[in-house]
């Protein structure tokens, strides 16, 4: 644990492997050896990839950011009535990242003097502690307890604090990056740590045309291929292997009738990676593909079932004008 400051910390509570490794070993190892190859998303973000991101949420084809930061800014006043934050609580915000969209509830909260302290947690312990710097900048009163951990042992974390009441965040359609199932046992799994008296927002992107959710995902300006790519170059830094980044390109396609926009790698030629960190080298033919990302898109019906059959209401849901992005309170039934 490091303490930053009287009102800050952060605790890192990411698995530590006897090899001392973040399990990028085992995932490539894996994921390589299987066909379809794959990679697990989760190894994007680490520095270098959650820059890259925070780039990504700012281009212009990525809508999403900008749609959910729209209606944050604009129904802020009733998402936190909706939450209740008349009564003290712990705002905890699954993958903060930068909190560029928290960041407007949080001024607002801390504007009406309310009783709540803040917990950003991301996978990226480099993310939280700029995270960190900047909220002591900007709200040098606010208590911040950072965590550094997955998704899951978030989780763990909720159900061994559950003393203070809880709002629970999860925007940015993060929840899409799950498969179906595992999205069911997210959300099923953080009804069983809440109590009745919390809340939890969560964030996703709508069906809409195909075209515009293809370019959020191929940027004209290639920071989308770029942060993919960052993927091989860190394993190459990492695990010490000689992928060719130029060899490989990104590539992202919508299917609709599952809703899921899915990202690849395509190697470009026939060609040989080996990789030392694992003693292994693989083999890629022309234009075979390396999956390493779905983000899902969702239909509010689905999302009221899937709430529902985990033990969830949907309070209120908030949408902008083109009802492409929604933020749905859920309550504990
Ligand atoms: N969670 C983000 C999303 O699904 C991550 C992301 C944005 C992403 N663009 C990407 C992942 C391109 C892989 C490839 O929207």
């Amino acid at each position: 644990m490091t303490l930053t400051s009287t009102h800050t910390r952060l605790i890192d509570l990411l698995p530590t492997r006897v090899s001392d490794d973040n399990g990028l070993a085992q995932d490539v190892m894996q994921g390589l050896s299987q066909s379809p190859k794959k990679l697990s998303s989760r190894f994007f973000y680490d520095a270098k990839g959650s820059q890259l991101f925070q780039q990504i949420m700012q281009l212009p084809e990525y809508y999403l950011t900008k749609l959910e930061h729209q209606i944050l800014e604009k129904q802020r006043k009733e998402i936190l009535f909706a939450m209740d934050t008349h009564t003290p609580f712990q705002l905890v915000d699954l993958g903060a990242g930068d909190a560029y969209k928290t960041k407007l509830l949080l001024a607002e909260l801390v504007a009406s003097k309310a009783d709540f302290s803040y917990v950003p947690l991301d996978i990226s312990d480099d993310q939280l502690n700029l995270l960190l710097e900047d909220l002591h900048h900007r709200l040098p009163k606010l208590p911040v307890q950072a965590l550094a951990a997955e998704y899951f042992q978030g989780l763990e974390w909720l159900n061994q604090n559950q003393r203070q009441r809880k709002v629970v965040l999860f925007l940015g359609s993060n929840i899409g990056n799950f498969d179906l199932e595992e999205a069911r046992n997210f959300l099923c799994t953080l009804r069983q740590s809440l109590n009745p008296e919390d809340a939890f927002l969560l964030g996703l992107d709508l069906r809409k045309d195909p075209e515009k959710m293809r370019r959020a995902y191929a940027d004209a300006a290639g920071v989308t291929s770029a942060f993919n790519l960052n993927l091989l170059h860190r394993i190459n830094k990492e695990l010490q292997a000689d992928f060719d980044l130029d060899q490989f390109q990104h590539f992202a396609e919508y299917d609709p009738l599952e809703g899921t926009m899915r990202s690849f790698l395509i190697s470009k030629i026939n060609q040989k990676v080996h990789i030392e960190a694992i003693g292994q080298t693989f083999s890629f033919e022309a234009w075979e593909a390396i999956h390493t990302e779905n983000s899902y898109k969702f239909s509010l019906r689905q999302v009221e079932e899937m709430a529902g059959a985990c033990g969830f209401r949907v309070q209120d849901v908030f949408t902008d004008p083109s009802h492409g992005f929604a933020d749905v309170l859920l309550r504990p039934v």
